[in-house]
């Protein structure tokens, strides 16, 4: 049955709150697998709190590739016009380079647009 796989990089900034900061992880992830658990799996660990596609703790930037981001409880074209994913709840559609760490990215992409959570919860 072989499930398919994706090659997935995950870029982590130099600055990120991370002991991988600077690292480029490269991981296998299933197509059914979210790229999230995927790493944890493979011992990156990445921020994430609802973990359902709703809080934008998890989010990332997608360099390359394509994401099914169906499973999020939250997310809007704009993310996608953005290139900005939430990988808690993203499997993967092809391979993949992403960084990691952008939840104030998110949040002010979203505060541009009008979305929630907006500005307000910017610390
Ligand atoms: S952990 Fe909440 S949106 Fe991904």
């Amino acid at each position: 049955m072989g499930e398919t796989t994706y090659s997935v990089e995950i870029v982590v900034p130099e600055d990120a709150d991370s002991e991988r900061a600077g690292e480029v992880v490269e991981i296998e992830v299933g197509e059914e697998e979210y790229v999230l658990a995927a790493a944890r799996n493979e011992g990156l660990w990445l921020p994430a709190d609802c973990q359902q596609g709703w809080c934008t703790t998890c989010a990332a930037e997608l360099l390359e590739g394509e994401v099914d981001q169906s499973d999020a409880k939250r997310y809007y074209e704009v993310d996608d016009d953005e290139d900005m994913t939430l990988i808690c709840t993203a499997k993967p559609r092809s391979d993949l380079r992403i960084r990691s760490h952008q939840h104030r990215e998110m949040l002010e992409h979203r505060a541009e647009y009008d979305k929630p959570p907006g500005k307000s919860k910017l610390g």
